[in-house]
């Protein structure tokens, strides 16, 4: 397999039913200060990152407001405004007070807030998929949800997720707005999310798995994921990112980096189709830690 390939190749999912994307795409998380907060250690390094995201196919770009806050959004304008042929989406619904501290705020006015600045900070008329960060339990859904409707109805947002979900709030709120996305904690050894993800894929909503690298636990010398990347000529995170892929065609991986080398990594993963057997046993390995 060749060191990266085009994000193309991992085929492609319609968002909302319209937007098509390859269905590997990019989380843009990781190109902001410790704690993900501030500038990040290395701008030029970033910005080198964000430049080679489309070169590689990759069409699909997770950020959000409160990554940095502001960072992430500002940089991905200075760098890839106007956008050609990329889906930004970016979620809203957190406050920052430091870092690693994030607040829910889900207030109806706030989330206007972060719609409206969101806007404004990548230079859009109007948001591809806009995601509610978390839903905030000290306010009725009921309320978050209408605002996130009416936002769509305005013609702010064009289509509309969540994050870190149950199944009830994915109904509750179908009730006020086609749910898109829904993105949660998902990887091959984390897989607290199996039932919200069966509910995505019976209902074609695109499934957006953060944190999709974390198979730390399974990359010892005698683990599966290991044997299977050397016997691939491939890197235990592409052996990770080509599970998922192949987990269910809604799912959406969207890797965090700010190193190009690293990024031309993950998007080698869309070239590795597991076998069979080689997803049968890291599903079986995983479900025994
Ligand atoms: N909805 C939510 O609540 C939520 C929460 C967290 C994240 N997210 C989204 O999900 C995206 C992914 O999550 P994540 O960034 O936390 O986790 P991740 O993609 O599983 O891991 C990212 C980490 O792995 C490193 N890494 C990436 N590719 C690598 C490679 N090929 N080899 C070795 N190390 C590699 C990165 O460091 P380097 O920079 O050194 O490569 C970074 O520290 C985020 O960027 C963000 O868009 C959403």
């Amino acid at each position: 397999m060749p060191a990266h390939t085009n994000a193309t190749a991992s085929g492609q999912f319609r968002i909302g039913g319209d937007l098509t994307v390859n269905r590997l795409g990019y989380g843009a998380m990781r190109i902001t200060g410790k704690g993900i907060w501030g500038d990040p250690a290395d701008p030029a390094a970033a910005r080198a990152t964000l430049r080679r995201v489309p070169e590689l196919g990759v069409d699909f770009i997770d950020t959000a407001d409160s990554y940095g806050p502001e960072v992430s959004e500002n940089l991905i304008r200075e760098v890839l405004h106007p956008y050609k042929g990329l889906v930004i989406a970016t979620k809203g619904g957190l406050t920052r007070h430091g870092p690693d501290i994030w607040l829910p705020l889900g207030r109806p006015e706030y989330l206007r807030q972060c719609v409206v600045m969101s806007l404004r900070r990548l230079g859009v008329d109007r948001i591809d998929l806009w995601q509610l960060h978390r839903v905030d339990r000290a306010v009725p859904r009921d309320e978050q949800f209408g605002v996130i409707a009416a936002m769509r109805k305005e013609g702010l947002i064009r289509h509309a997720g969540l994050s870190e979900v149950g199944v009830e709030d994915i109904t509750a709120a179908q009730k006020h707005f086609p749910v898109a996305t829904v993105q949660n904690r998902y990887n091959l050894v984390d897989r607290e999310s199996e039932k919200v993800l069966d509910y995505c894929a019976a209902h074609g909503i695109g499934f957006v798995p953060w944190f999709p690298l974390a198979a730390g636990a399974l990359v010892g010398p005698d683990s599966a994921l290991s044997k299977i990347a050397t016997r691939r000529k491939a890197t235990p995170s592409q052996v990770a990112l080509a599970w998922l892929l192949r987990r269910s065609k809604v799912i959406l991986p969207i890797p965090g980096t700010s190193n190009v080398k690293h990024l031309e990594e993950n998007v080698g993963a869309a070239g590795l189709t597991l076998t069979d057997a080689d997803f049968a046993t890291l599903d079986t390995q995983a479900s025994r830690i």
